[in-house]
């Protein structure tokens, strides 16, 4: 017997990969029954943290007989080359983005040919090439091995997604994140999406909860025209898209609202103060900044002194590493 956490059809991807980046998913194949997805937990899985996304069980799962990585086609490195490869890595739809440092630049061809016999379903094997850059945010990339394509459609929480790695932002290492958010959501809540890109937050909440009614905004004209087109292809009404900045945009909506996102950790400081003048009474603020570990206080403080009064406690997580003790984290802001 082993525990497993009993998750729905829907969510069961995006939970596995929560479990996986976590290091709880014990060597198990996964269960299945007609409505849920059974993921086996390692012992020191966290389990009261893994509750908020289903129930936690005992069952007779079939131990895992382990698939090869393809690290384990990379039998050429000489041990010191081994030492700079990097394991972490992302997939978008049916591209894989790996990072390759300099040191095995020469064998950049020969890791991705690797990548791609260990993991067949991949048809791009595409490599970092400089950080996320400019006002739209985008991550340049070169196609290794593969189609000559950076157009894909991901699937996230039983939601599709298309995307152009080359024209628009997209991480599919904030899907926890969006599912998260997406499971605080109350019935008929109005909701704004400020620097939505192809419209993630917005499609994972819309598909959890049909009566919300979601503005989403984006200055990016390619990522608007993907978020319209992905709002089409999920067949949903409750999204009101909107091509512009947020700065022009938001003074202009008439409406106040229960929730408000804010997915832009470079420079969502400099926006908080136009979110407060929206956000209604008892609503909450998802805002998203790059701290260091050590000046989590500060940040708190900072959040604070700029909403005054009305605050009533923010939470805090962290969502993923941005340099070393740097992370991007999650401050819930929620207002009395
Ligand atoms: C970090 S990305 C987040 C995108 C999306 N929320 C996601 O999770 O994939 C930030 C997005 O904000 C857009 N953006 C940047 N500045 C903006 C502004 N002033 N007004 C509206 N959108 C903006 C960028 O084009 C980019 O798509």
């Amino acid at each position: 017997m082993v525990k497993v956490l009993k998750v729905k059809k829907a969510e069961a991807e995006q939970v596995k990969k929560l479990v996986q980046s976590k290091g709880w998913l014990a060597k198990y194949h996964i269960g299945r029954t007609q409505r849920y997805v059974l993921i086996p937990l390692t012992e020191d899985a966290d389990l009261a943290q893994l509750s908020a996304y289903g129930k936690i069980e005992e069952r007779n799962l079939q131990p895992f007989s382990r698939r090869r990585s393809f690290t384990d086609y990379l039998d050429f490195l000489k041990p010191e080359e081994r030492a700079h490869l990097r394991r972490a890595y992302d997939v978008v739809g049916d591209i894989a983005i790996l990072e390759i440092p300099p040191q095995l630049a020469k064998h950049e061809l020969a890791i991705a040919w690797a990548f791609k016999r260990a993991n067949p379903q991949i048809k791009v094997v595409a490599v970092k090439a400089g950080p996320t850059a400019g006002q739209f945010r985008i991550r340049p990339l070169r196609i290794l091995v593969g189609e000559q394509r950076l157009t894909t459609i991901h699937k996230e929480s039983g939601v599709l997604m298309k995307v152009d790695l080359g024209d628009v932002y997209f991480n599919p290492r904030y899907g926890s994140e969006r599912l998260r958010i997406a499971n605080l959501v109350k019935p008929n809540e109005k909701i704004l999406v400020m620097f939505a890109g192809v419209g993630p937050f917005a499609l994972v909440i819309a598909k959890k909860c049909p009566k919300c009614q979601i503005t989403a905004i984006e200055l990016n004209p390619e990522a608007y025209r993907l978020m319209e087109e992905n709002i089409r292809l999920n067949r949903f009404s409750n999204i009101k898209p909107i091509l512009g900045d947020v700065s022009d945009i938001v003074p202009k909506l008439k409406e106040q609202f229960d929730r408000i996102i804010m997915v832009l950790p470079e420079k969502g400081w400099d926006y908080l103060d136009l979110a407060l003048k929206k956000v209604a009474k008892k609503g909450v603020i998802h805002f998203y900044a790059i701290v260091h570990e050590n000046e989590i206080k500060d940040a708190l403080n900072r959040i604070s002194n700029l909403v005054g009064q009305k605050l009533d406690k923010i939470n805090f997580k962290k969502v993923r590493s941005y340099a070393p003790h740097i992370n991007i984290y999650a401050f819930d802001i929620y207002l009395k």
